[in-house]
């Protein structure tokens, strides 16, 4: 019986267009990866300043492991609340200007645990529509009610904030938009956060490392909480959350998705360091990323593409869901990697070829992505 229905329902995201069968990687090397054998140039991935193909950072990683062993072997309200892992938060708080800050093995499982934590019954959350899977998740679990505002539309929502008497109100939002690539206005926010007194919660994965004064983010003093990932600029795996005073103790206690899972590694907490003294420095770095991503969506509008896109994350219009994946598969078979993205990670008949740029691409990419994407559309 359940094997019928995993086969029709597979069946059916076939015929929709809509199946995913990701490419298997042989190999990583830089801004290219193996394919069945062929050098691939790729805009997939979120390596935004090449940290996550450094061989120096990669280095680091290997000898904290060998000096602190591999797992931490424990869940954190266990036997896993190591002081080089606390350690390390007290340093990314430091850093990003926040009272606090808290590991979690992985952005969604971080979104999911603040969200469907902090927020219950009574309380009203207001999101943007076109926020993260993750944080679809974490809001739906909390039991709050949901009111949802028009992406990146922040007269719709002042209109949400202005209805009804909102007592426990909190606002999720994205700074940079993972799909659309585009930036929350974040003067606006602020302005509403102060005139409203909402509670914000902002998730700056694709930003932080990035945009802002050393990476720093664009969220700072218009949020309470923001959420960072190790697995994009930072190069690693995992996540942190940047949050008030006694948020993180409220969640060592209620937040089971915290609770009842191993902690990451110490050798992790010492890696992280490592990784944001390279974002520290990483000053031409970020600005080699922002001349690339400038260029990419210059060249692209000239040649008369619909672009979306503010900073290092660029999505190209396709619209229908079959003609995104025709162009990814054509697209690879002329050695680029494209992801095509489609319902349900962006809206139904919207689907897009969203490309991340990273500091390892060079000129010559953009003419080759821009070459192959003239011919096979
Ligand atoms: C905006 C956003 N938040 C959270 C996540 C989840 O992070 P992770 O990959 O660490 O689970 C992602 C993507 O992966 C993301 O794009």
């Amino acid at each position: 019986m359940f094997d019928k229905r995993f086969r029709d329902r597979l069946k059916l995201r076939q015929l929709e267009g809509l199946h995913r069968n990701p490419p298997v990687i042989e190999k990583r090397d830089g801004r290219f990866v193996t394919i069945r054998g062929q050098k691939v140039l790729s805009f997939a991935s979120n390596d935004y300043l090449g940290l996550g193909s450094s061989h120096h950072l990669a280095a680091q990683v290997g000898k904290h492991f060998k000096a602190e062993g591999s797992s931490a072997s424990s869940s954190r309200l266990v036997a896993g609340n190591y002081q080089t892992i606390c350690r390390a938060e007290k340093i990314f708080a430091d850093y990003f200007g926040y009272e606090d800050a808290i590991f979690f093995s992985s952005g969604f499982q971080a979104n999911l645990a603040i969200l469907s934590t902090l927020f219950e019954k009574g309380d009203t959350l207001i999101f943007d529509k076109h926020v993260h899977a993750s944080c679809v998740k974490g809001i739906s679990l909390s039991g709050a009610s949901l009111k949802g505002y028009r992406h990146n539309n922040l007269g719709h929502l002042e209109k949400r904030l202005e209805a009804g008497i909102l007592e426990n109100k909190a606002v999720v939002t994205e700074s940079l938009f993972s799909m659309d690539g585009d930036l929350l206005p974040v003067k606006r926010f602020g302005d509403l956060k102060k005139k409203y007194g909402f509670y914000g919660v902002v998730d700056e994965a694709h930003a932080f490392g990035v945009l802002g004064d050393k990476g720093r983010g664009i969220a700072h003093g218009v949020t309470d909480i923001a959420l960072g990932t190790f697995g994009k600029a930072l190069g690693l795996f995992g996540a942190f959350v940047l949050l008030p005073y006694g948020v993180k103790e409220y969640l060592m206690n209620f937040a089971s998705p915290l609770i009842y899972t191993t902690s990451l590694p110490q050798a992790h907490a010492l890696a992280a360091v490592d990784a944001l003294e390279l974002v520290e420095q990483g000053d031409n770095v970020r600005k080699t990323l922002k001349d690339v991503s400038a260029s990419m969506g210059e060249t692209l509008i000239r040649e008369g593409f619909q672009v979306v896109g503010d900073a290092h994350i660029i999505s190209v219009l396709m619209g229908d869901e079959k003609k995104a994946t025709q162009v990814s598969q054509d697209l690879l078979s002329r050695g680029i990697l494209a992801f095509s993205a489609r319902f349900p990670t962006v809206p139904l008949g919207k689907a897009i070829l969203r490309l991340g740029l990273t500091a390892l691409h060079r000129e010559e990419d953009i003419q080759t992505f821009v070459n192959a994407l003239r011919e096979v559309v």
